[in-house]
């Protein structure tokens, strides 16, 4: 049975703990939070007892915990992983890895030093609707893949609270949103290495406060100080070594009909959109085709974590490859970097 702490107790960790709770495996044993009315609220709600507002406290007062969940603000990410590594603990960090990727070397490091798992919450890619479409990849059904287009827009989605406050999140829907998208798209293609990256970020519609909404996205988050000095809305081409090129553009506020979230991408042999549903474009016998699937293929929310902590739970206890290691979690901080760097400069950035 393994022993599992939570460092970061709030909106994310609830999907993490509702997962290990339902893993035959897994013991709930310790939270950590720097929020002490919410770590009371937490312990209360999960019968946990062990409950610290210093993951050092905790790590000293329970040697015996196998494995944390870190679901902390970004600006954590790496200060509690590689604390937690450095204490002999097995480690899923929430996406995006560290604020950048200076950080995100420093916790894959500190995983290899003490020879433990450190996997990344891409937990896009532990969808139905990516294991479909990797299948069809992996077969050849595509041919040679060049392009991807990936949009994460939202017309009046600010999540509120830290994630607007760049000190806290590192960035605004890029490095929230986007990094799912790049990432899936990513992962889809077979993994290639960034080679280049020309972005634009834009301040322009601040978080909307001001919006009367009836519907459509509601802000969960709000810890932390209530700045928001981070992009509203950001896009970016991205080149791999494979001669795949990939856009993205992802916000939190935008002028746009309604929120959409696509990941489309095109090969020599067919095309691919993955939501709602998968559907393939290709041709045959000299006509345009159309596949549609005859099982459901849609993203369901809570089956991505089960799917993504079960992973993990395995990985700790077999030692087996992880579906989403620390070096990809690295691979798309320096994405992100280049983009926010290229946004900066005006120019083209090289990784
Ligand atoms: N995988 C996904 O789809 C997904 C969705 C939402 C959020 N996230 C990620 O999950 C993380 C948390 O997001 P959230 O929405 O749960 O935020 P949240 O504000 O609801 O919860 C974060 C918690 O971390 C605590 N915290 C902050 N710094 C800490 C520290 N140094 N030590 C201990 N506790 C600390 C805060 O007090 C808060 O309770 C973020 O990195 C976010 O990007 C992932």
């Amino acid at each position: 049975m393994l022993k599992i702490g939570i460092i970061g107790v709030g909106n994310i960790a609830q999907h993490h703990l509702a997962s290990y709770k339902k893993n035959p495996n897994c013991e709930i044993y310790a939270f950590c939070d720097i929020n002490e009315q919410r770590l009371r609220e937490m312990g209360e709600k999960y019968g946990v007892t062990r409950l610290y507002t210093s993951k050092e406290e905790m790590f000293a007062e329970c040697p015996e915990l196998d494995a944390v969940s870190v679901c902390t603000w970004n600006c954590a990410h790496a200060e509690c992983s590689i604390a937690a590594l450095n204490a002999g603990k097995h480690v899923i960090c929430e996406k995006p890895m560290a604020m950048n990727a200076k950080q995100a070397i420093e916790m894959q490091k500190a995983a290899e030093k003490n020879n433990k798992l450190l996997m990344i919450g891409f937990v896009r890619r532990f969808g139905k609707d990516c294991t479909v479409l990797k299948d069809f990849v992996d077969a050849g059904d595509f041919g040679d893949i060049y392009y991807a287009k990936t949009t994460y827009l939202r017309r009046a989605g600010s999540p509120g609270g830290w994630f607007g406050n760049k000190s806290l999140s590192g960035g605004g829907p890029l490095i929230d949103l986007g990094v799912h998208v790049i990432d899936l798209a990513r992962y889809i293609a077979g993994r290639p290495m960034p080679v280049s990256a020309f972005g634009a970020t834009f301040k322009k519609l601040g978080d909307r406060k001001d919006i009367k909404k009836e519907k459509g996205y509601v802000a969960s988050s709000t810890g932390g100080a209530e700045i928001f000095d981070v992009e509203d809305m950001a896009t970016a081409l991205v080149r791999f070594d494979n001669g795949i090129v990939l856009s993205v553009e992802a916000s939190f506020s935008l002028n746009i009909k309604k929120d959409v979230g696509t990941i489309e991408i095109f090969g020599t042999k067919a095309g691919a959109n993955l939501s709602p549903e998968l559907e393939i474009f290709n041709d045959r016998n000299g006509y345009l085709t159309n596949v549609s699937f005859n099982q459901s293929t849609a993203l369901s929310f809570d089956g991505l974590f089960e799917s993504e902590i079960n992973h993990f739970v395995d990985c700790v206890i077999s030692g087996g490859e992880c579906k989403a290691p620390a070096e990809d979690g690295v691979i798309l901080m320096k994405i992100l970097d280049a983009i926010y760097e290229s946004a900066e400069t005006g120019h083209e950035v090289i990784i």
